[in-house]
């Protein structure tokens, strides 16, 4: 159990007392086990003394027996839950072991249930409320607890890359924390529309001071990330291709917006751009046209959030890995860019809970976009291609086109981009 972060530094002694931990746990589980065995042969035997002990003195009534045989159900009951208990605790899904010395106090203090103040809910039978952390966190409690050694009340340190470490390490949702964040003045914003594409006085991507605090990036200005391989030039948005981007198609499988708004016959209203949204550009484009996107992004190398939220958009900072925080059925249109799959794409059960929860924020009839799926070969197309016909979608648009790779080989790539309807399903 979270062998590879526990080792570093005082969490050798951790790691140590873990795996003992564990091995007691096992030997507890096996004699659990052996008990409840025990019970039940006991059981056994002794109701067929009993059954004897009637037939032949029928002075012994009947409720003797059913009240032994109770109570070994019971005894068996617990013995049961124990296992249980401890199964899940060598899983490891037991919230975090708040009795450790090194762990924050305003952790502890953060994950303490409350019980409801007017007792249980008479509806859920809920009794007591529980602040929520991501059970990853546990793996990384070094890390966590360095986030939640805070002064509280006071300024939180500057330590949002601390954060989506821990994010990017399953560690979500983080716990919240009270001390003040870091407050950025934000001089500059336009109103909106015109914020979409001028998110500053100016437009000038030199404007950097007033939107960002650059400490934690390699790049220090917008100018520096437009050269990056990442997101290239997507922060640019006077020159260059970002402001052509979805209304103008550089290549067959570009599809523009107002193709793929025809395909959903003025259904679109609402959208989520799951993966690859960059800079906020489709939303950005989608806000002219009256559709709402949400644009799901992490600062990796980058303020994407920043930017985009300075543009009049909505940012959502969350890992591709975490359970989209939407109900079920209400997005119009979804749309997963290439270039962000390739990371989810890896193994395929990965992939396939990911399409799975793409199938479900979408409504019946409503449409996902894959937006140039890069398959660096023809077996993995046939795997996307195979995965996504399970799901049954009305292909309104497939295009495989090719293209030379990225890198020095030279080797072309394969690409799908297609519009896909969410079928009715009975
Ligand atoms: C049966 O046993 C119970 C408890 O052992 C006793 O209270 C009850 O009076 C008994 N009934 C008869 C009919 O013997
Ligand atoms: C950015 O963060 C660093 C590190 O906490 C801090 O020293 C600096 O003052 C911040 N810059 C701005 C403009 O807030
Ligand atoms: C803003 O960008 C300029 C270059 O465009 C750079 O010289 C300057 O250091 C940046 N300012 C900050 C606060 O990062
Ligand atoms: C968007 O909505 C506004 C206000 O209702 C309307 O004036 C405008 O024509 C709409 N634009 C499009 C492209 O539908």
């Amino acid at each position: 159990m979270g062998s590879v972060s526990l080792k570093i530094g005082d969490g050798t002694a951790k790691f140590r007392r873990s795996t003992v931990c564990s091995s007691a746990a096992n030997i507890l589980m096996i004699f659990s086990v052996i008990t409840t065995n025990l019970f039940a042969l006991y059981a056994f035997t002794s109701s067929t003394k009993h059954t004897t002990n009637i037939l032949y003195q029928p002075n012994k009534n009947l409720s003797l027996i059913s009240e032994q045989v109770t109570l070994i159900l019971r005894e068996i009951d617990l013995s049961q839950k124990k296992l249980v208990q401890m199964e899940k605790h060598l899983l490891g899904y037991e919230s975090l072991d708040l009795s450790t010395p090194h762990i924050a106090n305003e952790l502890k203090l953060f994950l303490n249930r409350h019980h409801l103040p007017l007792g249980k809910d008479s509806k859920t039978g809920i009794t007591e409320m529980v602040s929520s952390v991501g059970h990853s966190c546990e793996k990384s409690s070094d890390l966590l607890s360095k986030y939640m050694g805070y002064k509280a009340y006071g300024h939180c340190p500057d330590d949002w890359s601390v954060a989506q470490k821990l994010i990017l390490r399953g560690c979500e949702p983080l716990p919240r924390r009270r001390c003040f964040a870091k407050t950025i003045s934000k001089v500059g914003l336009q109103p909106f529309p015109i914020s979409l594409w001028k998110p500053f006085v100016g437009g000038s991507i030199n404007n950097n001071k007033s939107i960002v605090n650059w400490s934690g990036f390699s790049c220090k200005s917008f100018e520096c990330l437009n050269g990056e391989k990442g997101c290239f030039g997507c922060f640019d948005l006077v020159n260059g291709y970002e402001n052509l981007r979805f209304v103008k198609s550089r290549s067959k499988n570009d599809f523009v917006v107002d193709d793929v708004l025809a395909l959903g016959s003025g259904g679109i209203r609402i959208g989520f751009d799951v993966v690859g949204g960059g800079s906020g550009s489709l939303a950005a484009v989608m806000a002219h046209r009256n559709v709402t996107v949400v644009t799901s992004t992490l600062d990796v190398d980058a303020p994407f959030s920043e930017f985009i939220a300075a543009r009049g958009l909505f940012p959502l900072f969350i890992s591709l890995d975490h359970r989209f925080p939407f109900y079920d059925n209400v997005f119009d249109l979804v749309r997963a860019a290439g270039s962000g799959l390739d990371g989810v794409g890896d193994k395929e059960e990965r992939l396939e809970f990911f399409m799975f929860d793409i199938d479900r924020i979408l409504r019946p009839g409503g449409l996902f976009w894959l937006d140039n799926l890069c398959c660096d070969n023809e077996e993995k197309k046939k795997v996307m291609t195979r995965l996504i016909e399970r799901f049954g979608y009305k292909k309104l648009k497939w295009v495989v086109g090719e293209k030379v790779g990225d890198d020095a080989s030279g080797k072309s790539v394969v690409l799908l981009s297609a519009v896909l309807q969410k079928p009715v399903r009975v």
